[in-house]
């Protein structure tokens, strides 16, 4: 048949689709965690979103400057971050039995998730198809030396 191997290598953007995924796990282990354990959930949520975000601004964001029209995307995302870490310092200074969690996390799941799904139907795609490929997995190398995750 004459089919290729997949590739045995991973990129920068399969680690961040990863941690997308697992970012969205959490949030759906928020929404239906039993009111004992929302404080739990909310901040494992928050840490895996900053070492996420934290790792898209070192090593994502700047390779987006590349791309055409690049400057007003990366700074489109950067103001959905900016306005997710807001709503989920709010949550964590509200706590989980504040009467007004519940309408704050409808709030930050929307923006979090919508935010998932235009990074990656925007930036992910066009770097995969204008970033040499050597380039992204030489950053995926660089996130794990410096254990930017896991
Ligand atoms: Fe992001
Ligand atoms: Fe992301």
């Amino acid at each position: 048949m004459g089919t290729a191997l997949a590739p045995a290598t991973i990129d920068v953007i399969d680690l961040l689709m990863d941690q997308h995924e697992e970012i969205r796990e959490a949030v759906a282990r928020l929404a239906a965690a039993p009111s004992a354990s929302r404080g739990d959930a909310l901040r494992a949520l928050a840490e895996l979103i900053e070492a996420h975000e934290d790792m898209e601004a070192r090593l994502l964001h700047p390779l987006a400057q590349r791309l055409p029209d690049g400057d007003a995307l990366a700074h489109a995302l950067v103001v959905e971050e900016n306005r997710a870490d807001e709503l989920l310092g709010q949550l964590l200074a509200a706590g989980p039995d504040d009467r007004r969690f519940s309408a704050l996390f409808a709030e930050f799941r929307g923006v979090i998730l919508g935010h998932l799904v235009r990074e990656e139907r925007d930036e992910f795609r066009q770097l995969r198809t204008r970033i040499p490929a050597q380039e992204l997995v030489d950053l995926a190398d660089r996130a794990g030396e410096n254990r930017i995750w896991l």
